[in-house]
C-alpha cells in the first residue's frame, strides 16, 4: 500500500491546535498531531478520533523532529504542515530571564523552519502542498510585554513570504495567519478570566484553517488576519 496522505499539526496538544486537528480529523482528513505532552495528544485526540495519529515531537529538538518526520514518513506523505506550536511570556525585555528569548524564538521560529524544511523534499517531488503558519496580529501591531514573541512571529511571517516565493513554481501554498486574542490557555489565568468573552474561539479559528486547506480552486489567501469583531483586547 502506497504511503496515506496526512497533515501534521504542530502544536495539538491544546488550544488552537487541538481544535484543528479535530476538525480535520472529523471532515476525513488523516492528521499528525505532535506537541511534547505525548499523554495529552492520546487522551484527547488519539482516542477520539481515529484519523489522528499522535507523536510525541519536541520543535526544539532538531534530533527527535527529525527522527519523528522519518518515522512519520515511513508511513505518510506530508501534503500540509500547519506550524502552530508556539509559547510566550508575557514580560517587558528589562525582566526577560536567562533562556526565555532562545525558548520563544526556538520554538516559534526555528522549529517551524525545520519542520518546513522537512516537509518541502516531499511536496517538491509532489507538485503540491501546503505550508500554513499560525503567527499573530503581534507581529505587525505594537503590544508592550510581547517584544521577544512579535520577534520571532514577525520572523517567521517574512520567512514565508520568501518561502512562498521560491515554491510557487512547485503548486505549494504558503499560507500566514494572524490571529488576535483567542481563548486558549496560552493567556495567563487572570486575564483569561476577565476577558475570555472578548476573544475568539479556537474552533472558530480552526474552520478558517480547515477552508484555507481545503481550497482547491486556482487561488490561495495568502495572509490571513483574524480579529475579534470587539477588536484587539485592552490589557
Ligand atoms: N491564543 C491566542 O490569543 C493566540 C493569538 C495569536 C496567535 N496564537 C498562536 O497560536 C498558536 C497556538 O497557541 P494557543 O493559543 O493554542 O496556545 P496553547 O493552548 O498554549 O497551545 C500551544 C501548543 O504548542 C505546543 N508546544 C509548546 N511548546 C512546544 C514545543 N517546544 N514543541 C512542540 N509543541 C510545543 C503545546 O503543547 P505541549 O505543551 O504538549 O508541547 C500546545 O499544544 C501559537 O503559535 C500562538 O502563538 C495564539
Amino acid at each position: 500500500m502506497g504511503k496515506q496522505p496526512a497533515v501534521w499539526v504542530t502544536g495539538a496538544s491544546s488550544g488552537i491546535g487541538k481544535s484543528i486537528a479535530l476538525l480535520f480529523a472529523e471532515q476525513g482528513v488523516k492528521v499528525i498531531a505532535t506537541s511534547r505532552d505525548h499523554a495529552a495528544l492520546e487522551k484527547y485526540l488519539a482516542e477520539k478520533n481515529q484519523n489522528i495519529f499522535a507523536y510525541p515531537a519536541d520543535v526544539t529538538d532538531l534530533n527527535e523532529i527529525k527522527k519523528t518526520f522519518e518515522k512519520i514518513s515511513g508511513s505518510f506523505f506530508i501534503k500540509a504542515l500547519i506550524n502552530n506550536a508556539g509559547v510566550t511570556s508575557f514580560k517587558p525585555v528589562s525582566e526577560l530571564t536567562d533562556g526565555e528569548t532562545e525558548k520563544i524564538i526556538s520554538t516559534n521560529l526555528t522549529g517551524a523552519i525545520n519542520l518546513t524544511r522537512f516537509v518541502l523534499p516531499g511536496m517538491i517531488e509532489a507538485g503540491e502542498g501546503k505550508i500554513i503558519n499560525i503567527l499573530s496580529v503581534a507581529s505587525e501591531k505594537i503590544f508592550k510585554n510581547s517584544a521577544v514573541y512579535s520577534a520571532s512571529k514577525a520572523g517567521l511571517s517574512a520567512f514565508a513570504k520568501v518561502l512562498r516565493e521560491e515554491v510557487r513554481e512547485h503548486s505549494i501554498r504558503v499560507v500566514n495567519i494572524y490571529p488576535g486574542a483567542v481563548r486558549t490557555p496560552i493567556w495567563p489565568s487572570d486575564i483569561l478570566e476577565q476577558h475570555a468573552d472578548k476573544m475568539m474561539s479556537p474552533d472558530d479559528v480552526a474552520k478558517v484553517v480547515y477552508d484555507v486547506y481545503n481550497e482547491k480552486s486556482n487561488l490561495v489567501q495568502e495572509e490571513i488576519v483574524l480579529r475579534p469583531v470587539s477588536g484587539d483586547l485592552k490589557i
